[in-house]
């Protein structure tokens, strides 16, 4: 198979918001305690967070990290999480049917964001709260001082205030699973007069509203445009939410789960931009994917579920999906999917970070490693600078029973004007044929070298285990070739590849 991709500077799809390369911290199983905090483990510091898991989301390079939920967010009572942690009371966590000891909270999580570079995105609870608990927070977060509030957050450890940019309102309310799940109209009228509240106690937030869970939800389509309809003049953005999994041994259609994004991010567009018509609006929403990634749900829903009223246990090992090559293909692939939309997408988050359908896996007392996907992300999020160029791509086809006849290769470039850096991030979706790629960078003139990692394997469902941490990792391309005004790389069956040009 061959491909042929050309590159121009001179057309973008727009600049690259490192609000992409955001993550997803939830309290549900093991990502918090046991993940990230862990006070007996040997590299734990003086606050009980594990500087083993502190280093390798540094090395992903993760943006903002939104908190704490999730489901989670929909029963939370955020006052539980902060004062003296003795005080601090134990609540059942209805959506994972677990119990939240609370010893983790808002402050002690601000303090791991500081470890790892990365900036807090909020949700407040819309599903068993409302407007006056999102004030409440809002002002315990982001008010300097002279309010009880404000003087709480104070004597609680905090002289500054946690100065929280981007606020989520509430979580999945389309989903009957949610609590507090409600129709669009309810969820529009609570969320447009919360975010006006909000607004008012601090104007220089940004809001996102719920939008689907996935795009396979009945509401999806209808929901996004009541939603906005309701809530567009005091909203950023709205939400999207999608996982992947194979199903039925398909691969074929899995390996083409970044067609459903695409589709996906352009219905919402399409959908906000009609609202934006209608209400003869200058404003244009953007998109939160504030939830993606690769998850066996089936696998949750048949074996993983906790139930019976005497059984509510602390961090249980929820959701800890282990993934494959093929998986951290699919994962490139969406990261490919969200950098071609820069325009439209510009915030989002992996969901999650660690343990739960996570790229950092860690045992109690014992090491953290890399899973496949955490490969994609760092490498994405480190080479991708500047704008997201606009692609010509011609490659083959093949057919899948969900998507009908897709693209062989997908893939998406960027480029700095400031340094010269410029990066493609390539798939090849065949299962059985290596593709060769010709990119003509003519019109970019002045590379000198080229470099590329390609992750593949002989056996695509090979992963990274606590027995074999290291089954799985990049390997050096070395096929890429520069030659005059054009790059030819050679991408093995089932592969994620990232080019570097300098
Ligand atoms: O990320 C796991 C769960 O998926 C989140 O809690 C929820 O928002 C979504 O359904």
């Amino acid at each position: 198979q061959n491909a042929r991709l050309t590159l121009d500077p001179s057309f973008t799809v727009g600049p690259i918001n490192r609000n992409i390369f955001g993550g997803f911290v939830e309290h549900l199983g093991r990502h918090v305690y046991d993940g990230i905090h862990e006070p007996s483990h040997a590299t734990a510091d003086d606050e009980g967070f594990r500087q083993d898991v502190i280093e390798l989301v540094k090395e992903m390079g993760v943006s903002t990290i939104r908190y704490p939920g999730g489901n989670f967010v929909s029963g939370f009572r955020w006052e539980d999480s902060v004062g003296p942690r003795e005080e601090r009371p134990t609540r059942l966590d209805l959506a994972w049917h677990s119990t939240e000891t609370n010893q983790v909270g808002m402050h002690e999580f601000a303090s791991w964001l500081q470890k790892v570079d990365s900036d807090l995105m909020l949700a407040v609870n819309l599903g068993t709260r409302g407007t006056s608990e999102a004030l409440e927070l809002l002002e315990y977060s982001n008010l300097p001082k002279g309010t009880a509030l404000a003087d709480q957050r104070m004597a609680n450890g905090r002289p500054d205030p946690f100065d929280v940019k981007i606020w989520c309102l509430g979580n999945e309310m389309d989903g009957p699973w949610q609590l507090g799940h409600r129709s669009a109209e309810d969820y529009g009228k609570l969320a447009a007069i919360t975010a006006r509240a909000m607004r008012q106690l601090d104007p220089s937030i940004e809001l996102v509203a719920c939008g689907s869970s996935s795009a396979h939800m009945p509401t999806f389509g209808e929901w996004e445009r009541v939603v906005l309809s309701h809530t567009y003049d005091v909203v950023d953005y709205i939400s999207c939410h999608a996982y992947y999994e194979e199903k039925n041994g398909d691969l074929g259609s899995f390996l083409a789960s970044a067609v459903d994004m695409d589709s996906f991010i352009e219905s919402v567009v399409a959908t906000a931009d009609h609202v934006k018509a209608v209400r003869g609006s200058s404003k244009t929403i953007n998109i939160s994917f504030d939830e993606w990634n690769v998850w066996y749900i089936s696998r949750f829903e048949n074996v993983d579920k906790i139930e019976g009223l005497d059984n509510w246990p602390v961090a249980p090992r929820l959701l800890e999906d282990c993934y494959s090559v093929a998986d951290a293909v699919v994962f490139g692939n969406l990261m490919i999917s969200l950098l071609k939309h820069a325009d439209r997408v510009t915030s989002a988050s992996l969901a999650q970070l660690v343990n739960v359908i996570a790229p950092i896996m860690t045992e109690p007392g014992g090491p953290a490693w890399r899973q496949t996907t955490f490969f994609p992300f760092s490498i994405t999020s480190k080479l991708a600078q500047g704008s997201v160029l606009e692609l010509k791509l011609d490659a083959g086809t093949y057919e899948t029973s969900d998507y009908g006849t897709v693209s062989l290769v997908d893939a998406v470039a960027t480029h700095d004007d400031a340094t010269g850096a410029t990066a493609v991030f390539l798939v090849n979706r065949s299962q059985t044929e290596e593709t060769t790629v010709t990119i003509d960078v003519a019109a970019l003139n002045g590379f000198s070298s080229v470099t590329a990692q390609s992750l593949y394997d002989t056996d695509v469902y090979a992963k990274n285990t606590l027995e074999e941490p290291e089954r799985v990792t990049m390997k050096t391309n070395t096929s890429a070739k520069l030659d005059g005004g054009a790059v030819t790389i050679t991408l093995p069956p089932v592969s994620w590849t990232a080019v570097s040009l300098a």
